[in-house]
């Protein structure tokens, strides 16, 4: 008997699974065009890949806003001032952000994430490289307004949104996400924020397709994750990656694209798909600089200083949170 429970309890595999992945998959898999939020990519190999696409020749964006971020940080620190609290968005494993706080006379960093794991790591990692500066990590959805601790209350502030993560939203929630930024931060704040920028299409579909296929391997990681956590049979070798640019939107677009007609079950759920039918995997928007500051203006930030590279790839922003008054 307690063999064929210990079986059944193996078979259900995907019983303590978040209910928020299961939810955003199982809903994604029943659109007309199907669609998984990108955030579900982390998992540890994803997390992983990553890492490793951020090192790829082709991946231009983390080598050269970690370029601009040594080349330009002190200039921030100068406009900005000393005794800021420094508060990362979406902090992950913050390779950056010593580029930043060396520079800074601040009195706190407060990296906020949504993955704990990597939240105590990278502000263990961080405190020992600052022993003087007070770290306190906050475990929070960043795309919601975020209580702030009382301990940091006082400072005036500098959000980080680095990564160009922004780009990972369509602009309507980039705006309401830029909107509770400046909510949390509140006024006198600053924000410095990393935007990806409009250029050639080639090397933008290279970026997000390398000749190693390690990206390639990054997007099918989610139907093995899906497989894993949510008891999925997804047929993984059946399915490629794509990445093509939508005109439309100015952003890249990855998609997972059957390579004949399929049919798996996730959690007990049927789903068939069509040869050359896809799911949508993630979007990750281009902007002139003039859009980006446009959007900055849209959601309460009024954009100062900006620099890019030479090649004109990346684009660092900072901005000052708009005084609210009544229009002229
Ligand atoms: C982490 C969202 C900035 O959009 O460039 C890299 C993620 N996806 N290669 C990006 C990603 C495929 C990346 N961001």
């Amino acid at each position: 008997m307690g063999v064929h429970t210990d079986i059944r309890l193996a078979d259900q595999g995907g019983k303590d699974a978040d209910p928020a992945f299961r939810a955003d998959v199982l809903n994604g898999l029943a659109q007309r065009q199907k669609a998984v939020p990108a955030r579900w990519f982390y998992d540890r190999t994803g997390s992983e890949l990553f890492e490793r696409i951020t090192s790829l020749p082709e991946y231009y964006p983390t080598r050269t806003e970690t370029g601009l971020l040594k080349a330009h940080a002190a200039e921030v620190a100068e406009i900005v001032g000393p005794g800021r609290a420094v508060v990362e968005f979406g902090s992950g494993s913050s390779v950056k952000t010593p580029l930043l706080l060396g520079q800074m006379d601040a009195a706190a960093y407060v990296p906020i994430d949504i993955s704990g794991d990597f939240l105590r790591q990278s502000s263990a990692e961080l405190a020992a490289k600052f022993p003087d500066l007070p770290v306190i990590p906050i475990e929070a959805d960043f795309m919601k307004p975020v209580a702030l601790p009382a301990s940091v209350r006082g400072f005036a502030m500098l959000g980080f949104f680095p990564g160009s993560t922004i780009g990972n939203m369509v602009p309507r929630t980039a705006v309401d996400l830029l909107r509770s930024m400046r909510a949390t931060l509140g006024d006198r704040s600053h924000l410095l924020i990393g935007v990806d920028r409009v250029k050639d299409i080639g090397r933008l579909v290279a970026a997000y397709d390398d000749a190693e296929g390690v990206t390639a391997r990054f997007n099918l990681n989610l139907l093995t994750r899906i497989n894993r956590e949510l008891d999925g049979t997804i047929p993984v070798d059946r399915f490629r990656h794509v990445a093509r640019w939508n005109a439309e939107w100015n952003r890249i677009e990855m998609h997972l694209e059957a390579v004949e007609d399929v049919m798996f079950d996730v959690s007990g759920r049927p789903v068939a798909m069509r040869r050359g039918e896809t799911i949508h995997t993630e979007n990750s928007h281009k902007y002139t600089p003039n859009q980006a500051r446009l959007m900055l203006q849209a959601s309460g930030w009024s954009p100062g200083a900006q620099w890019s590279d030479p090649e004109a790839d990346f684009l660092i922003l900072l901005a000052e949170a708009t005084e609210y008054r009544s229009a002229p």
